[in-house]
Parts: C-alpha cells; sequence; structure tokens
C-alpha cells in the first residue's frame, strides 16, 4: 500500500512529472483513501476493514469492524475524499458563521484569500470538523444520528447500521408500510426541531441523507449544516429541508405540514420570537 499522504499531493506537480491522473487509476484512489485508516488501526480503534460501502461524491464510507477496546462491533469509516480531487459543496452560503473555534487564524485566512494549499487544506479540514462537531452535538441531544466515535483527519468513526453484508438501506429506496408512514414523518419532524433548538438547521435533509434501520430513521452527513444564529440563509435552507422531507412522502396518503409556515413557527419558537 503506498504510503502517501492525499494532502501532500499536487495534481500540478503530478502531471508535470508524468504521473498518472486520478481517472486514469481508481484503484490508487481507494488505496490512497484506505492509507488513512492505518492510524487507527495503529491505534487500535480499527480492527478490520471489511468492505467499502458508498463512494459519494465527497467522501468514501467503509464497513469496519471496531477493536475489541471499543467492543468489537461494526462501524462506520467516512473517509473524505483528498481536498485537491472534488469538490465541496463550496458555497459560502454553508461557511458563513461557523463557530469561532473553528475559525482559522489570520496566517491562513491570508492563505484562504489566495486559494494556497494551505487554505484549501484548512477549508477541508474544518468542513470535516464541523461535522464532527455536529453530529456530537446532536448525538448528545439524543436525535435520531449515528453515534460519533473519533475522527482522524479526513475520517470519521461513527456508529454503523447495517450489518457485514451491507449497510441499512437509505429511505430514497425503501416503500414504508401505510401504517408507519405517520411516525416515520412525525420522526423526521421531531428531529428537525431538535436540530433547530440546538442550533443547526441540516441544509441537505432529504431522504437520500436518512438510513431506514428497524422502523424508524437515522439521520445522516451534516458537514454543510449551518448555525441560524449567524447564518443569513439558514430560514431559507430549513424551508428547503422541509420541502425535501414532504417531497418523499408525495406518493403517501399523509398531510404534511407547509414548509413555510412550519419553518416560521418552530424559527419563533427556537431562534427568534419577533420574526
Ligand atoms: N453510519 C452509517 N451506517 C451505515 N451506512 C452509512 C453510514 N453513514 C453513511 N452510510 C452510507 O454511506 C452513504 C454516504 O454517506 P454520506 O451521505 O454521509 O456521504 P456523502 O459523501 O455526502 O455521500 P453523498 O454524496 O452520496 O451524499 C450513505 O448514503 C449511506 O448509504
Ligand atoms: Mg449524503
Amino acid at each position: 500500500m503506498r504510503n502517501q499522504r492525499l494532502d501532500d499531493i499536487d495534481p500540478e506537480e503530478e502531471k508535470l512529472r508524468g504521473v498518472r491522473s486520478i481517472e486514469e487509476d481508481e484503484k490508487t484512489v481507494e488505496e490512497v483513501l484506505l492509507a488513512h485508516l492505518e492510524p487507527l488501526i495503529e491505534d487500535r480503534l480499527i480492527a478490520e476493514v471489511i468492505r467499502p460501502i458508498k463512494s459519494g461524491k465527497e467522501a468514501v464510507v467503509y464497513c469496519c469492524r471496531a477493536h475489541e477496546s471499543l467492543g468489537g462491533e461494526l462501524i462506520a469509516a467516512k473517509i473524505y475524499r483528498p481536498v485537491e480531487r472534488r469538490s465541496f459543496k463550496n458555497d459560502a452560503v454553508y461557511q458563513q458563521g461557523r463557530e469561532r473555534g473553528a475559525r482559522p487564524d489570520a496566517r491562513t485566512l491570508r492563505a484562504l484569500g489566495k486559494k494556497t494549499a494551505r487554505g484549501r487544506v484548512h477549508k477541508f479540514s474544518a468542513w470535516i470538523a464541523h461535522e464532527m462537531r455536529t453530529m456530537t452535538l446532536l448525538y448528545q441531544a439524543h436525535a435520531d444520528v449515528p453515534e460519533p466515535i473519533e475522527r482522524q483527519g479526513p475520517v470519521i468513526l461513527m456508529q454503523y447500521f447495517g450489518d457485514e453484508r451491507a449497510p441499512a438501506p437509505v429511505l430514497v429506496n425503501v416503500t414504508l408500510d401505510a401504517g408507519e408512514v405517520t411516525t416515520i414523518y412525525q420522526q423526521i419532524l421531531r428531529n428537525v426541531e431538535l436540530f433547530l433548538a440546538q442550533h443547526r438547521v441540516h441544509a441537505d435533509l432529504s431522504a437520500y441523507n436518512m438510513l431506514y434501520v428497524d422502523d424508524h430513521i437515522v439521520i445522516i452527513d451534516f458537514p454543510q449544516s449551518v448555525d441560524p444564529r449567524y447564518n443569513d440563509d439558514a430560514f431559507d435552507l430549513l424551508v428547503r429541508d422541509v420541502k425535501n422531507v414532504n417531497g418523499f412522502f408525495r406518493d403517501y396518503d399523509l398531510e404534511v405540514v407547509d414548509p413555510f409556515y412550519y419553518t416560521l413557527d418552530l424559527w419563533r419558537k427556537h431562534v427568534d420570537p419577533m420574526r
């Protein structure tokens, strides 16, 4: 296995040196991504990497077995793709108002302005740190999110849903029984409210980012989540989240909430009574 740090790879430099591009060699990508799990194996967090379960735009998720010291259960390792080779939802929309702790120092700010490697790496790790912080906050508030276990570099370890053969399905691929439609919808809305009470709007909520597990759902994928206290777009993002959720229930016999008025109610309760 090649033991190269992803952040150290400069595609321009590689081109100059005649190194194969990533499109030409997907296997190398997997090897480079897997190399990020090695420190976690050395640190006895992961005992065994079982299989990749999903390769998305921003991350690859692996099913692993946790080390005995962690209980030996299955866990998910979400490994973010290297900064040079895919773009995050780059939108300033999601970056606005990140908590103070996550703000870059002056040197990094200059680097961000100049779009240097240091700037890109900072943005990359801020995004991952934000997902970890958000999952921790929401899990501690008893929201239906995976238990976050550990973050190391571009890897987030979290509770896994599914078995060795396959992960739990995403809600969009599930046909609900008539009897569970209302309870699932209520469960989602309860989480939306709980998130807002914890100063979070998911901002990419849809049936694609929910796992269906034994008659209930688990909400995943938080790097783009925003804080309504500091982000001017948070209200609109919440309206959009509720619309997306309603979209999944379109084909079911269910009376859904009005996205705008529902958001307004929650907003007055949890963010700004004067809105
Ligand atoms: N804790 C978990 N347990 C089981 N499966 C998971 C878990 N977390 C993620 N997955 C699977 O991995 C997929 C990708 O995860 P996630 O949405 O967090 O990453 P992503 O890079 O944003 O992917 P996408 O671009 O498809 O949204 C999910 O759709 C789901 O199938
Ligand atoms: Mg996703």
